[in-house]
């Protein structure tokens, strides 16, 4: 068992129904979807000792796995927490029926509430339905939380206020941003907004941070750094498992440059030892955006956004 706990980025699919702008797709090689016993062995490796939150999502739409009935209801009960970020597209009220209680957190992903900006940013969905299932999720989750992902690119930022006041309107009042748009280890070359100007928005608007969301204590964030021959805090604090059930070296790692074995042969200790004793790899970090991102300032915000919280409420 490892020193400290993770937070697992699992993805049940590569597929997707979209081409958002800010995603670079043409990284991803071929379609994977993860089969029964591969996510039957994924949930035996989880514990709460270990994980701190599981969510489903990758690089693909969760919510278009062939069965994703079925492994909605292999969670149901489980003692770790399964959250789940969804473009929104598919998430009809049967599926969202499904997910009621067995997901923790539904975060869906939404660029904006004009339509050209939306069409622009989540290529080929349609706003409309989106926005309907969206509505139906805020009507029907009575166990399940629900939050909007918002899209932090310099093309939807100028439509953030109408955008922020239609959901307040409507009473969905659990907004989070990203402070850092990731350049997926370099490989997109999307025009950004820097981090300290986002940061800001994320205050002025007083949305939710979404790095706070991947850390489950100070300590923690210690023992991890403590542990780990590279200190890149991001890349620490997450573990992904690709729709093959490969443990990945990093969550960036958009093409699949670096496995680290297979969650039929390797437990998640066996990945995080196996983790903490690599170096920087220089295909994948070279050009990365995000190792900064925890830098004195943000350290300085976990610990006072820890110190109002307690910690006993994020466990
Ligand atoms: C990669 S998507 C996968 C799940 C799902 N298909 C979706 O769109 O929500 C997971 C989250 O990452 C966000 N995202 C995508 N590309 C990003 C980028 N380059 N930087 C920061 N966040 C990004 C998406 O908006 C979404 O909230």
């Amino acid at each position: 068992m490892s020193r400290y706990r993770i937070t697992v980025n699992l993805e049940w699919t590569n597929a997707c129904n979209a081409r958002c702008s800010m995603c670079p797709r043409h990284m991803i090689g071929q379609t994977e979807i993860m089969t029964e016993s591969c996510f039957a062995t994924v949930i035996k490796r989880m514990n709460s000792a270990e994980v701190f939150r599981v969510v489903i999502a990758g690089y693909g739409e969760p919510s278009i796995h062939p069965q994703f009935g079925k492994f909605s209801d292999m969670l149901r009960g489980n003692p770790v927490r399964f959250d789940m970020v969804s473009n929104g597209h598919a998430l009809d009220i049967k599926k969202l029926r499904k997910i009621d209680g067995s997901i923790h957190l539904l975060v869906v992903s939404f660029s904006s509430i004009v339509k050209e900006v939306y069409d622009k940013t989540h290529v080929r969905l349609d706003q409309n339905r989106v926005i309907r299932n969206i509505l139906c999720a805020a009507e029907t989750l009575n166990k399940t939380k629900l939050a909007i992902s918002l899209t932090p690119t310099i093309e939807c930022l100028h439509t953030l206020p109408e955008t922020i006041e239609w959901f307040h309107s409507r009473g969905i009042t659990a907004l989070t941003m990203s402070p850092t748009l990731y350049n997926r280890a370099g490989s997109l070359r999307q025009s950004q907004e820097s981090e300290a100007r986002l940061r800001e928005i994320i205050r002025q608007y007083g949305l939710r941070s979404q790095e706070m969301e991947f850390i489950p204590s100070l300590w923690d964030c210690v023992k991890q750094t403590c542990s780990n021959r590279f200190h890149c805090m991001p890349r620490n604090a997450v573990v992904a498992i690709a729709a093959n059930g490969d443990y990945q070296y990093c969550f960036n790692d958009i093409g699949r440059k670096r496995r680290m074995g297979n969650v039929r042969d390797m437990s998640l200790a066996e990945a995080l030892k196996l983790r903490e004793g690599t170096g920087s790899d220089p295909d994948l970090c070279a050009g990365c955006n995000i190792k900064g991102r925890y830098a004195s300032r943000e350290i300085a915000a976990v610990i006072r956004h820890y110190w109002s919280q307690g910690k006993s409420s994020r466990g």
